[in-house]
């Protein structure tokens, strides 16, 4: 039995279930995306344990990593899904999710995105404005189809993350204030061919102080129990994503306090809950492979440069996030301070700022940590750069989850003119 994730084996090397990382680079080149089933599994599991006395529904959230092999071993643990477009609808079909599985979360579901859910079945719609509820309605009534519809409320609480990614505050564009929740819940019963389901809430990602869930889920429930008193059915309450993990060391989320939260608030109420964890169960399921193209140095200042770029991790530059970033194989000296960045030109281009790192030759590997989650998911091919390849270890064995686009398979695919009248 290895351990779970990558670990050092007795030669100080990164390793993954028995495989040597620089095998696997050797094999199938650099930058490359590795994912490891066994943490996979494991983090599901305990995520599992943790909403299992409650009862809670797990809806993997696609948009933390799309790969339609990651959503398949997710559903294949049991988990359903919970998406915001029509594009992860179809990565989720096609990796065996059915629909009666599919929570349709986000602020801007098109008509035609509705309309395909909609004679698909899907599970439910969390919609995040009246106005989106008319959209929905007058197509529904087209078809005479039902919607089942869950809303999703803007608490106004400002959690302790990122601006980018905090949601549940009234500036933001996500969901309904909180004041007119229950006109628009009560309004659901009037309408034909809309099925009230529930109420949800996200309030952001990458959240360490569960203080804010605790106020969020509150929050939920005193509505939901409000509305209930007055006859209303609130069957479901989906308390959305956002567990913290810790990018700058070996910590795994706090499931035990997340786990006493729940409990204590949900225990003894019949709702049926959701959840629709992402970050938590599949970033340190990841591991981007890098390798040194050079060093160069300007003034005093040091630079690695790498082949990965922003185009494979945008993180450090869009949200100032840290990951911690390694040498593959041991390297013994004196730490130094470097910038790491990538070949693109912009100054935005990094992946790493005043990081100390031991000093690394041309071909040296390294390994950029914890980017399994919004990561390879936000690529680009900016500067004409290809995609970074993408393996998945499973059963001691690696397997390429995807086919990379050559440039000239690109080149391709433009309609070239000829200019000529
Ligand atoms: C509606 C919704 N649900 C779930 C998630 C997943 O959040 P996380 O990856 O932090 O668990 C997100 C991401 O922000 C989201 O927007």
């Amino acid at each position: 039995m290895f351990p779970k994730g990558f670990y050092r084996d007795e030669n100080g090397e990164l390793n993954v279930q028995g495989i040597k990382v620089s095998v696997l680079t050797e094999k199938y080149g650099t930058p490359l995306f590795i994912y490891d089933t066994g943490l996979m599994k494991e983090r599901y599991e305990v995520f599992l344990n943790t909403v299992k006395n409650v009862k809670g529904n797990i809806h993997y959230a696609v948009k933390a990593n799309d790969s339609v092999n990651i959503i398949k071993f997710f559903g294949k643990l049991g988990a359903g899904a919970d998406i915001v477009s029509i594009g992860e609808f179809h990565k989720c079909i096609a990796a065996g999710i059915t629909p009666d599985k599919i929570i349709f979360s986000g602020v801007g579901k098109d008509k035609y995105e509705i309309e395909t859910a909609l004679k698909h079945n899907i599970l439910q719609f969390n919609i995040e404005s009246e106005e989106e509820l008319n959209d929905i309605y007058i197509i529904a009534s087209k078809l005479r189809l039902t919607a089942n519809i869950c809303l999703r409320i803007n608490p106004d609480i400002a959690p302790d993350t990122h601006k980018k990614i905090s949601t549940g505050e009234k500036e933001t564009k996500f969901g309904i204030d909180t004041e007119k929740i229950t006109s628009v819940y009560k309004k659901l019963h009037e309408l034909d061919y809309i099925n009230p389901v529930g109420l949800g809430v996200h309030i952001g990602s990458q959240i360490f102080d569960f203080r804010f869930f605790e106020k969020a889920y509150l929050n939920l429930k005193s509505i939901a129990d409000s509305l209930k008193i007055n006859g209303y059915k609130v069957p479901t309450l989906d308390l959305g994503g956002g567990i913290g993990i810790h990018y700058d060391s070996n910590k795994k989320p706090d499931f035990v306090a997340y786990k006493k939260i729940i409990s204590d608030i949900f225990l003894k109420s019949d709702y049926q809950l959701s959840f629709e964890p992402g970050r938590c169960l599949i970033a340190e399921a990841g591991v981007l492979i890098t390798k040194v193209i050079r060093n160069k140095k300007n003034k005093d200042k040091n630079f690695i440069i790498i082949d990965a770029a922003m185009n494979n991790l945008i993180r450090p530059t869009l949200y100032d996030a840290y990951h911690k970033i390694e040498t593959v194989k041991n390297k013994k000296g004196q730490a130094i301070l470097v910038d790491i960045v990538g070949p693109i030109c912009e100054t935005g281009d990094f992946i790493a700022l005043n990081r100390e790192l031991v000093k690394v030759l041309s071909d040296d590997l390294l390994a950029i940590r914890t980017t399994g989650a919004y990561a390879s998911v936000m690529r680009s091919n900016y500067n004409s750069r290809v995609d970074a390849l993408e393996i998945l270890i499973f059963n001691g064995k690696s397997y390429k989850i995807k086919q990379i686009d050559t440039i000239q398979d690109t080149i391709l695919k433009e309609k070239i003119l000829d200019f000529n009248s």
